[in-house]
């Protein structure tokens, strides 16, 4: 039996942080041998918002050298870039045209999002979505890999899919497949540094309230140092009156490889003072591998190319045929 195929991407705006490594990045890479993977550079997303042309390429680069160094292994993966393979901005199109303008207008990120960008919020920022089902569609992903906040972008995917086999496929030969969100439940929704209530994000205008991936051993001490914390004694998960405490508990879990039990145990009698210095050197330890092949990668820019072409030219034998099948359905015909 084949194995099964996923797609999974990362916006390249800035650098990533824990909750994109802890939510997204390490369950691909723990999973990757047993499916069929595809992980892309989403750069068209990353211009749904003001952005700066000078970063783009720059952070590009980056992410796709994070994926590498997190221990994305190429003998299971493709890794790619979104805007080189011009089928993901085609099959948007072919799909903006099925897709009910109410549908996007009730996606919550769109919402948070817009209410950040007052007037100047794009066309583009609402039609986020779709441009995100066609990456996952292209690939007939049968598994996208994410934290939590992207769940209603995939439910939406699975709506686009109903509705093109029921209009345009034929009941035993559907155009497109139906994907299915893979989230971990440990890790799927990290918090911020400064408010556990919020998630973790790359748009929070303060850095305190996030761990990105290359900060450096000083850095990642500074914000534990600085994070919100709570004054009640003794350490504990699950209680909605410490979402801190519980957030900080789970991070420690996950950049420790200690299991739940373990840490409520040894940290149930602990006061701040003694577990802020244990999360920071779990988290150092856990960076400081990536960091160094981070910066292997990082110096032969030649090698970083040659996978990414090599990616994209095996990536875009799936999005072509994809987007072949749809136009043709669509009542599209192809010059020989
Ligand atoms: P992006 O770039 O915002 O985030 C990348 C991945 O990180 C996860 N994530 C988190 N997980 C746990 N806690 C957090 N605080 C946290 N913040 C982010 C996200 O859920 C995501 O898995 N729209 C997507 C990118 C995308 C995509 C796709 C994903 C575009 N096309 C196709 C999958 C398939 C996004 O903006 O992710």
């Amino acid at each position: 039996m084949s194995k099964k195929r996923v797609l999974s991407g990362v916006q390249p705006t800035g650098n990533l942080h824990l909750g994109n490594y802890l939510g997204a990045i390490r369950n691909w890479v723990e999973a990757q041998k047993e499916y069929d993977n595809y992980f892309c550079v989403v750069d068209l997303h990353a211009i749904t918002v003001p952005h700066d042309p000078k970063k783009l390429a720059a952070d590009t680069y980056t992410i796709a050298a994070l994926y590498l160094a997190c221990g994305i292994d190429l003998e299971y993966s493709t890794i790619f870039v979104q805007s080189h393979i011009p089928a993901h901005s085609e099959l948007t199109w072919l799909l903006n045209c099925i897709t009910p303008l109410n549908w996007l207008e009730r996606m919550i990120q769109f919402k948070e999002k817009a209410v950040k960008q007052g007037e100047n919020v794009s066309v583009g920022l609402l039609d986020y979505p779709v441009l995100m089902a066609a990456d996952i569609l292209l690939y007939d992903a049968d598994l996208v890999p994410v934290g939590e906040d992207q769940k209603q972008h995939i439910e939406l995917t699975r709506d686009i899919v109903i509705r093109v086999n029921d209009r345009f496929g034929k009941k035993k030969k559907p155009i497109l497949k139906h994907p299915d969100p893979l989230i971990r439940k440990d890790g799927a929704r990290v918090m911020s540094l400064t408010d556990g209530t919020k998630k973790m994000s790359k748009s929070d205008p303060s850095e305190m309230s996030r761990i990105e991936l290359l900060d450096p051993p000083d850095a990642i001490a500074r914000k534990i140092k600085r994070c919100k914390t709570d004054p009640h004694k003794g350490l504990e998960f699950d209680n909605p009156e410490r979402p801190e405490c519980h957030n900080l508990l789970g991070l420690y879990m996950l950049l420790s490889g200690k299991t739940k039990e373990a840490v409520a145990a040894e940290c149930q009698d602990m006061g701040w003072g003694n577990f802020k210095p244990l999360l920071t050197e779990a988290a150092i330890a856990a960076l400081k591998p990536i960091q160094e092949k981070y910066d292997e990668i990082m110096s032969d820019r030649d090698y970083l190319e040659t996978i990414l072409r090599e990616g994209r030219e095996k990536a875009e034998l799936s999005a072509n045929e994809v987007l072949a099948r749809v136009k043709s359905a669509l009542g599209y015909s192809t010059p020989l």
